[in-house]
C-alpha cells in the first residue's frame, strides 16, 4: 500500500510486553492497532484500486486497528469514514496514521455487535475472522447489515473461522506479511461480499 503510511511495529512479543508494562492495567489484548493485518492490506488495496465503492458514501470500518481500511477510503474520496474498534489504543494509532496521511477519520471506541448496524453506505471488514468468538458475533451482524442493503466488503486470507458459503469473492490478491506474525512472507488474499 505505497498509497498510505502507516507507524507500524516489527515484532508483536516485545512491543506486546512494553504496553502491559506501560499501562499497567493487567492483561491487554495484543495490540493489534500497531500491524497492517493480510485483510486489512488486501480491503485497503481494494478500496483504493476501486474507488467507486466508496466515494461519496458513508463507510464504516469495523475492527479498524491501525486504521488502515478507513484511511483507504478516506484517500478514496468516502463522504465520511467512522473507523470503529473496541480496543481504546486504537485511538492513537487511528489518529497518528491519519495525520501522517493528511486525511481524516472519525474513531469511535465501542462494541457495535450487540445491537443492529447502523445505517451507513459500506461498511469494510478487515481481517476480523480471526478468533472463534468474534467470528460467532460479526457474521450475523454483517449478514444484517447486508440484507438492510449496506454494502459489505471484507477482506480476509481464509482464515478458519471464515465462513464456507454465502460469501462471493470480489478479488484475490497477494499480501505481503512476516513470519513473525502470520508464519509466511506471502499470503492469497480474498476480497469478500454476501452473494
Ligand atoms: C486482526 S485485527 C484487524 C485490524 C484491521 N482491520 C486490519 O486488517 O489491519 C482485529 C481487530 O478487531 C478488533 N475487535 C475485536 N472485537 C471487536 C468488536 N466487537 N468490535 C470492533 N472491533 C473489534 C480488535 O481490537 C482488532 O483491532
Amino acid at each position: 500500500m505505497p498509497e498510505l503510511l502507516l507507524h507500524l511495529a516489527d515484532g508483536m512479543e516485545a512491543l506486546w510486553e512494553d504496553v502491559q508494562r506501560e499501562l499497567d492495567t493487567g492483561d491487554l489484548p495484543p495490540p493489534f492497532w500497531a500491524f497492517a493485518w493480510l485483510g486489512g492490506q488486501a480491503l485497503a488495496r481494494y478500496v483504493i484500486d476501486r474507488p467507486q465503492e466508496v466515494r461519496e458514501l458513508s463507510v464504516l470500518d469495523l475492527a479498524t486497528g491501525s486504521g488502515l481500511v478507513a484511511l483507504a477510503a478516506a484517500r478514496a474520496g468516502a463522504a465520511s469514514v467512522r473507523a470503529v474498534d473496541v480496543d481504546p489504543l486504537c485511538r492513537v494509532a487511528v489518529d497518528l496514521n491519519a495525520e501522517a496521511n493528511g486525511l481524516r477519520v472519525d474513531f469511535e471506541q465501542a462494541d457495535l455487535l450487540d445491537a443492529a448496524p447502523p445505517e451507513v453506505d459500506v461498511l469494510l471488514a478487515g481481517d476480523v475472522f480471526y478468533d472463534a468468538e468474534m467470528s460467532a458475533r460479526v457474521l450475523p451482524w454483517l449478514q444484517a447489515a447486508h440484507a438492510q442493503g449496506t454494502r459489505v466488503l471484507l477482506g480476509d486470507p481464509v482464515r478458519h473461522y471464515l465462513p464456507q458459503t454465502g460469501l462471493v469473492v470480489l478479488a484475490e490478491h497477494d499480501v505481503p506479511t512476516t513470519r513473525d506474525l502470520e508464519g509466511v512472507e506471502l499470503k492469497r488474499v480474498r476480497i469478500l461480499t454476501f452473494g
